[in-house]
């Protein structure tokens, strides 16, 4: 498998740019409905995304790119409520408020020297998203709530504008003063508290997380403000009834990274002030989503006891398959359409069929939770390293 994977991703439409309306020369993404066609307001372009879990990747280094990941597999409880909360595909407020606990007081170590302690998670933007193969609603029914019912992010954005909603109303103006922050119109790099998302990939065979490397961002040609409507999810007042955010143009100089087989032992921590951040579809998904579709049709036959016939066998070309989890994924849903119980054989075979068959169309469901963290970036030295988790 190759470590650079040729992908599309989701970029603001240069039309749709307008002047920021302000004293300080920036540009501003009209705002469109959020129910409206999204090659209205936005555009694919292919870009290459570099694998930094391959070999001979530079580290990653959250104060120079922007981001990185940390390490949360010392924590047994913690694993435990991350599978907990992959399986049932939802987050309950208990486990929310198990999971603050959980992380609250920790450091974690970071490339240059550097350790970030985690204060406090933030009592709102805690979600989690689920997004099946190739952009396929897995339940389209599902309604979207405050922390679950949240499809994948398809366009390349930033959390949050520190000037902006509702940051600017919660901290009465004084967050560019207080948080670190790079934004093209001003930027704080001499303050040890940042806001921070904290990502964690419950399961991303599909749909992975990429994040660009900020040096090679031109913020003020592309970095445009934005006022994304959070009616749909959040009961705020009107005057908060918008969250200033970011979008992103396109630019070839951008680099942008992914990694192939992340799981819940790790998890990326972001600049949530303006890190460029979105999903991606993999080459090779559309061929996951077929046999999701396949095994659903299945499934409902077989649970409702009709008799079914197997679709007909073609070789399947898996040279164009981005990653090695997403290829051995698609070779076992082959295989699991090719043995599916047509003849009249006993029921168990058939039950047995049926929870393999749930399995293997859950595992390419991309599922993340992320979370706003308040944290201290400091030198990972004794006594600024020391958790005050007990
Ligand atoms: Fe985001």
């Amino acid at each position: 498998m190759e470590f650079v994977v040729n992908a599309d991703l989701g970029f603001t439409r240069p039309e749709e740019v307008v002047d920021g309306n302000d004293a300080r020369g920036l540009k501003r993404a009209v705002t469109r409905p959020v129910d409206e066609e999204f090659s209205r307001q936005f555009e694919f372009r292919r870009c290459q995304v570099r694998d930094w879990s391959a070999p001979g990747q530079p580290r990653l280094n959250f104060r120079k790119m922007g981001f990185e990941s940390i390490n949360l597999s010392h924590s047994d409880s913690l694993q435990t409520l991350l599978a907990q909360i992959r399986e049932a595909g939802d987050i309950s407020a208990e486990q929310a408020r198990h999971l603050r606990r959980l992380l609250t007081g920790n450091v974690y170590p970071l490339s240059g020297g550097s350790c970030l302690k985690v204060l406090q998670v933030a009592p709102e933007g805690l979600i989690m998203r689920q997004g099946g193969p190739n952009g396929l609603k897995v339940d389209p029914d599902v309604e979207i709530g405050e922390m679950n019912g949240h499809d994948a992010a398809l366009a390349i954005h930033g959390d949050q504008d520190v000037r902006g909603t509702p940051l600017k109303q919660m901290m009465r103006g004084f967050a560019p003063w207080m948080f670190r922050h790079q934004t093209p119109d001003g930027s704080n790099r001499l303050s040890p508290l940042v806001l921070v998302n904290l990502w964690v990939p419950l399961q991303q065979v599909t749909r992975p997380l990429t994040l660009m490397d900020r040096r090679t961002l031109k913020p003020r040609e592309h970095q445009l403000r934005y006022a994304l409507p959070t009616d749909e999810f959040l009961d705020r007042t009107e005057d908060m009834s918008q969250n200033d955010i970011w979008a992103f143009l396109h630019d070839d100089a951008q680099q942008w990274y992914f990694h192939s087989h992340m799981a819940h032992d790790q998890a990326y921590v972001f600049d949530t002030l303006g890190e460029p951040h979105g999903s991606f579809i993999l080459p090779g998904e559309e061929l996951a989503e077929h046999c999701y579709l396949q095994l659903k049709f299945l499934r409902e036959k077989l649970a409702a006891g009709e008799v079914v016939e197997r679709p007909a066998r073609a070789a399947v070309d898996l040279s164009h398959v981005a990653t090695e989890p997403l290829r051995q994924a698609i070779e076992s849903m082959t295989k699991l359409v090719a043995s599916a119980p047509v003849d009249k054989i006993g029921q168990p075979v058939v039950d047995v069929w049926l929870a393999r068959a749930a399995e293997a169309m859950d595992s390419v469901v991309r599922k993340s939770l992320e979370m706003r963290v308040v944290a201290l970036l400091l030198p990972n030295i004794w006594p600024f390293n020391r958790s005050v988790n007990r």
